[in-house]
């Protein structure tokens, strides 16, 4: 229960509204009782202000730069666990056992198969249709061999249904990016790693084998971590917006992956190479497109800058950045690109535009160098993006069904249009061959 309410005044009558306290000390309005009492709603487009649920699972503090995963800080997870364990941790809240994540493992060998009708799916696509669509037209296609994956009837043990999912999506990202070149597709292997296997099948070839390289294994291991989760974003309330009205989790994660193919959201990562690249052709590229992102005439932004909560440093971008330089290094690989973000990114930081608006460079500033010097093509950045984020929505998804004050969720609006008003006589039909 909570001790402190706050007062409302409308017309000189007073409303109070019980404050509710979060477990890091963040204090939040309770005003789902406003419409009862007092007739009227809150407007806030955009929800910048709203808090949409009650969550365990992740926590960011914007003005400090915090993130966590069920309380275990972003960079201790980064270091200490796999995606797969990472996965485990957000969707069960604990890191798994020796015995859990054997388990675990093993459904998703068990799981990594797509069902072989599906494959010829791929045979529909334009060649040159962008993987995203792709994706979220596969993973839809998944609710059609899984009907029974919905929130009601939901009799499956929740480890098949999710290892499955985070399982089969790699193999489709892959099959498509192989569809896409052209090539013959390449089948999961039981004896590899979740990142292994996922590279094996984008990479191997009947006429090229693959050689498996363990830093890059741990570096997109890294990544993924990295977007696993990030409570209510765009993508995920989509989730859990569509999930709310009890439709098939693959249906529901179908409608994130379609939110993240946005460049305000998960597109950004492939838009900022684009960007790198404008800026690496023009003389004068930095100064250049740093105008265009200050000129309020011009839509231009400054791609993979800003957040809606980091109003200092994105902590994934800290720990990319890092590593950015020393996989190159590794590699052996020299990007003019980098340079180019490096320099970029200190201009922003000394720049008052940027300042005084809390820009700083976001996780995918840096993000699509590394997927760049890895190997992975452009045009699969934002994939390798919802490969990451897919526990999170799972997670997401399983404690918004779970939870006791579930309802479909349906915002209310203040409406703007027209008074009542009556229909006028349409227009005499001149020309009868027209379908009216
Ligand atoms: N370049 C230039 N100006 C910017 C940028 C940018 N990248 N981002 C925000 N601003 C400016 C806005 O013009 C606005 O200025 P004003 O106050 O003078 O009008 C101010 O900063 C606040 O911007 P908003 O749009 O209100 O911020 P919001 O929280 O709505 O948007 C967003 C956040 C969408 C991420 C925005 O910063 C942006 O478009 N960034 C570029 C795209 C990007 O990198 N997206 C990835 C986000 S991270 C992710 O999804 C994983």
């Amino acid at each position: 229960m909570p001790n402190e309410y706050a007062e409302l005044s409308i017309n000189g009558k007073t409303y109070k509204f019980p404050i509710m306290t979060g477990s890091e000390g963040e204090n939040a309005i309770d005003i789902s009782g406003l419409r009862k009492k007092t007739g009227m709603i809150t407007i806030d487009p955009s929800f910048m202000n709203t808090g949409s649920c009650y969550s365990k699972i992740t926590y960011i503090d914007g003005e400090k730069g915090i993130l966590r995963y069920r309380g275990i800080p972003i960079e201790q997870i980064v270091e200490k666990l796999s995606f797969v364990e990472t996965a485990y941790l957000l969707v069960h809240g604990t890191v798994p056992t020796h015995k859990q994540r054997k388990t675990y493992s093993r459904l998703l060998t068990e799981n990594s198969l797509l069902h072989e009708d599906m494959r010829h799916f791929f045979d529909g696509f334009p060649r040159g249709a962008h993987p995203m669509s792709t994706m979220a037209t596969m993973v839809n296609a998944l609710s059609t061999f899984y009907p029974n994956v919905d929130s009601l009837s939901l009799k499956e043990d929740i480890d098949k249904t999710t290892t499955r999912l985070i399982s089969i999506f790699r193999t489709i990202a892959a099959f498509a990016y192989k569809k896409s070149k052209g090539q013959p597709v390449v089948y999961p292997r039981h004896d590899l790693s979740y990142c292994a296997n996922f590279l094996n099948m984008m990479f191997d070839s009947p006429v090229k084998p693959y050689e498996i390289d363990p830093e890059i294994v741990s570096m997109m291991n890294k990544l993924l971590i990295l977007h696993a989760d990030h409570e209510q974003n765009c993508s995920t309330t989509a989730v859990r917006v569509i999930g709310s009205a009890q439709v098939n989790l693959y249906a529901t994660i179908s409608a994130g992956i379609n939110a993240l193919s946005g460049p305000l959201h998960g597109g950004a990562n492939q838009a900022v190479l684009d960007m790198l690249k404008k800026i690496n052709r023009k003389k004068g590229g930095i100064q250049l497109y740093l105008d265009k992102a200050k000129d309020k005439n011009d839509p231009f932004r400054l791609m993979g800058f800003g957040h809606r909560l980091y109003k200092t440093f994105d902590p994934r971008a800290k720990i990319i950045k890092k590593d950015c330089r020393r996989i190159l290094e590794k590699l052996g690989k020299k990007d003019p690109l980098l340079a180019i973000a490096m320099e970029l990114e200190d201009r922003v930081l000394k720049d008052d535009y940027f300042i005084s608006r809390g820009l700083y460079a976001n996780v995918d500033f840096y993000s699509g160098i590394i997927y760049r010097a890895i190997g992975i093509p452009e045009n699969m950045f934002t994939v390798m993006f919802a490969l990451g984020r897919l526990p999170g929505w799972i997670s997401q998804w399983q404690e918004m069904i779970r939870s006791d004050n579930r309802k479909i969720v349906r915002p209310r609006q203040l409406y703007i249009g027209e008074k009542l008003r009556d229909c006028p006589e349409p227009p005499e039909l001149l020309d009868v061959s027209y379908n009216y």
